[in-house]
């Protein structure tokens, strides 16, 4: 077997799951400041930390999304952080585009940059202690979208990624998102996220990219979030399997889904249900931003010093999904 097939199932192994902690500082200071909490270094790093050293992460969490900021700071007790993550049997990893750009060519649509100098940065991440990367291409429906452009200049530029990240020995996460913003229905979204997760293989095979060593980060198939007929958590499951059978090759080992603006709780049951009914070989879990964080959060806000209120939430949603990339999580557990 080889490393980089290792790592993706050491990452993904016994239902554990991706924590995707890799928010740009932008981002990271829009969900600091909906809970009311001045954005410093400081604090992003003391929240960050506070999930890091939850027990809950030897059990259930595989891997942890970083971003730049965060792979190069000091915890209290003095250690890196990829030196933390370790230590609680996870594996550092790091978000390496630089942001979706405004697609020229082309009409509300962006393609994902950060090629330019990528393999000096992969170098350095890889000295700091990341085994592995991520890469997030964003896609969104609507009549004429994703447009042919938008799907090829993105399947090109996760190709071009991966191949440089295997290169440098890490393992990529290859994320096309197709967002659920919009009234689509969950029809369309099959369509289009099919069509953009075949040109994402076509493009990793043409750049001579092992699929043994590359994690897949899909979004599941979903009404758009206005959408006014909702399909069942049942359906969103078949629909899932349905389209990522009929577009994934089977030597890649594992798919880690995103949660994309789910609750909590829905993330968690889609996921169950999609390993209930999960009839395929590959390895179908969670890689979670904002579904493993947003509860944890809401109580740390209220109280920066209380850790160990933080981690117990945490640790509660992180059990959740493992269960659920297990198919053995039911209603009542959350309780
Ligand atoms: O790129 C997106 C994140 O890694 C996953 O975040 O689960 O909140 O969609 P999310």
């Amino acid at each position: 077997m080889s490393e980089l097939n290792n790592i993706a199932l050491k990452i993904l192994n016994n239902g554990k799951g991706i924590l995707a902690a890799d928010e740009s500082t932008t981002t990271m200071t829009k969900r600091l400041e909906s809970v009311k909490v001045q954005s410093t270094a400081k604090n992003r790093l003391l929240f960050r930390e506070t999930l890091f050293s939850a027990s809950g992460m030897t059990e259930y969490i595989g891997g942890v999304i970083l971003y730049d900021e965060t792979i190069k700071q000091i915890t209290s007790k003095k250690n890196k952080i990829p030196e933390l993550i370790s230590a609680m049997g996870s594996t550092p990893g790091i978000k390496v585009d630089t942001g979706a750009k405004v697609l020229a060519g082309s009409t509300n649509e962006k393609i994902t940059e950060g090629l330019d100098g990528l393999r000096e940065r992969l170098k350095e991440y890889y000295k700091l202690g990341a085994k592995f990367t991520k890469w997030r291409g964003v896609y969104n429906i609507s009549k004429e979208h994703p447009s042919k452009l938008s799907i090829q200049s993105n399947a090109h530029a996760l190709a071009r990624y991966s191949a440089l990240v295997q290169e440098c020995n890490m393992v990529p996460i290859v994320e096309p998102e197709v967002l659920m913003d919009g009234d689509h229905s969950a029809k369309e979204c099959y369509e289009k996220t099919s069509e953009v997760i075949k040109k994402c293989f076509e493009e990793l095979i043409l750049h001579k990219v092992d699929l043994k060593g590359i994690i897949l980060k899909p979004n599941m198939i979903l009404d758009g979030n206005k959408c006014k007929n909702k399909i069942s958590n049942e359906e969103v499951a078949k629909l899932t399997l349905k389209c990522l059978k009929a577009s994934v090759p089977s030597e890649v080992p594992g798919i880690a889904f995103l949660s994309g603006g789910q609750s909590e709780i829905e993330a968690t049951e889609n996921l169950n249900l999609i390993n209930k009914y999960n009839d395929t070989n590959f390895i179908m879990s969670y890689s979670y931003g904002r579904a493993l964080q947003q509860s944890a959060l809401k109580l740390w806000s209220q109280d920066t010093k209380n850790v160990e209120g933080t981690q117990k939430i945490f640790n509660q949603r992180a059990k959740m999904n493992s269960l659920a990339a297990q198919g053995k999580w039911s209603k009542e557990l959350e309780n």
